[in-house]
């Protein structure tokens, strides 16, 4: 097992180059399965989710060669195979699009209930919703999904989301965009890997508007075929470099993001003193004064992301006056407070808020990773705080995160990957 040693205190400077969005690269790999041809798919983050993705596509059948370290080709034109390696898929959560990628394809999928981070309540009661619409038969029994369309072939139709749900906004789009007919996805999320996913789709010959909007209308039509695809940069990626720097004070230049995707965490940064200018294609931010307070409520994009809310907790521990955050969207997405309340964080969570009191510093500690962007909220405190933190159960943080330690340590950041033998020290024992 290995862990992350940071010794905190060390501004950041320089410039780190985000990577290709994990959110949107873990609907296309599937995506890839329903096109008869060969897709290149360039600026493919090279993280655990993916390399996981092409090996369970690799067991079915297709064919996948790393053309170099960000670009794939798949060919899926041989793949028969309806029913995914169980081992594999429990572990990430975006399995689920193997679902509606085979359901779309061939009319069959079996799969396993999804793993991923555990929020709390993970159902996919409206991705469910969605392919019956369609006209599947669906079935969740011994932890396996199966599906079936009734006659072979699903059958465009009319579905309302009752849940503003990223998942099942993309899962429904590819079960639908090789059905028989017209189908309008209404109250669909709005997050950029949904645009993403249909520009894939649609370079590939599938007939989808209006994603990035509530209300996606999809053609189907009978073939995918082959074509080239770039992912757009990752929007929480960029965004945690943001609020690493926030946190550590210093100046860097985040690029290859597209900057309108990352409106809302540059609001919340300033509003904290924090400076943000935008380019073309990159931000610069600075942090040169203390933090002030602020408020944070997790939406459904363009609300603020969820999946920043933890990175910018840790930012917040250290502000000056309370914080309120809310979280909109999970039941349960609080439990790395425990982590930075190890590192001197004063924070108190009610249900769905969290009050953080800032501190003036915190202090290096042993910590843990629970999640991806739990991982990430530990780092960032870590970078800002006195001393030594070391951080366990990194493989949640490298399921999302291309090459953390070596981004941040060419920022200047203090920050190793050890190997378990070199002992942690111990919590210090508080009579
Ligand atoms: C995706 C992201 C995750 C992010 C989340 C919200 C991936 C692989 N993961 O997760 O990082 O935090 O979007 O931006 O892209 N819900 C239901 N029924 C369903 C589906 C969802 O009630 O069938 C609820 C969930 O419990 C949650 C909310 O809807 O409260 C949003 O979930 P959803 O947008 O589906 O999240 P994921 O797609 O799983």
């Amino acid at each position: 097992m290995e862990k992350y040693r940071i010794i905190g205190g060390k501004p950041l400077y320089g410039e780190v180059e985000i990577s290709g969005a994990k959110n949107a690269a873990v609907a296309i790999i599937p995506a890839a399965l329903m096109v008869e041809g060969v897709c290149r798919i360039e600026n493919v983050p090279e993280i655990s989710d993916t390399d996981m993705l092409l090996t369970i596509l690799s067991h079915l059948g297709a064919k996948c060669r790393m053309l170099n370290k960000s670009t794939v080709e798949i060919d899926c034109t041989r793949v028969q195979i309806n029913e995914a390696p169980y081992d594999l898929m429990r572990k990430i959560r975006a399995s689920y699009y193997l679902i509606g990628a085979m359901l779309g394809r061939f009319g069959r999928a079996k799969t396993t209930m999804p793993g991923g981070c555990n929020f709390g309540v993970r159902p996919i009661d409206q991705h469910i919703k969605g392919m019956t619409a369609l006209g599947a038969d669906v079935e969740v029994s011994g932890g396996f999904v199966f599906a079936t369309a009734r006659g072979g072939r699903l059958k465009g139709a009319e579905i309302y989301l009752d849940k503003v749900s990223v998942g099942a906004t993309m899962n429904v789009m590819l079960a639908a965009c090789m059905a028989e007919g017209r189908t309008v996805i209404d109250n669909a999320a709005r997050e950029p890997h949904i645009v993403d996913l249909a520009n894939f789709l649609n370079s590939m010959g599938a007939d989808i508007r209006g994603a990035g909007t509530d209300s996606i209308r999809i053609n189907g039509v009978r073939k995918l075929h082959g074509g080239s695809y770039t992912i757009i940069p990752d929007q929480i990626e960029a965004g945690t470099y943001m609020a690493a720097v926030a946190a550590a004070g210093g100046e860097i230049r985040v690029s290859n993001v597209i900057p309108k995707h990352l409106d809302c965490i540059s609001a919340k940064l300033r509003e904290m003193g924090v400076e943000v200018e935008e380019d073309e294609d990159s931000v610069v931010v600075r942090r040169m004064r203390p933090l002030r307070r602020t408020n944070i409520k997790t939406q459904p994009y363009p609300g603020f992301p969820t999946d920043m809310q933890p990175q910018l907790c840790a930012v917040l521990s250290t502000a000056q006056g309370t914080s309120v955050i809310t979280e909109g969207v999970w039941d349960n997405r609080y439990k790395y407070v425990n982590e930075l309340r190890k590192m001197g964080a004063q924070i108190q969570v009610d249900g769905k808020t969290a009050i953080v009191e800032g501190v003036d510093r915190l202090t290096g500690a042993p910590v843990a990773a629970c999640d991806l962007r739990a991982g990430a909220a530990v780092v960032i405190a870590g970078l800002c705080a006195e001393g030594e933190t070391w951080v366990e159960d990194i493989q949640y943080i490298e399921r999302g995160y291309q090459d953390l330690v070596g981004k941040l340590r060419a920022l200047g950041a203090d920050i190793e990957l050890v190997e378990e033998d070199i002992p942690a020290p111990a919590m210090p024992q508080i009579c």
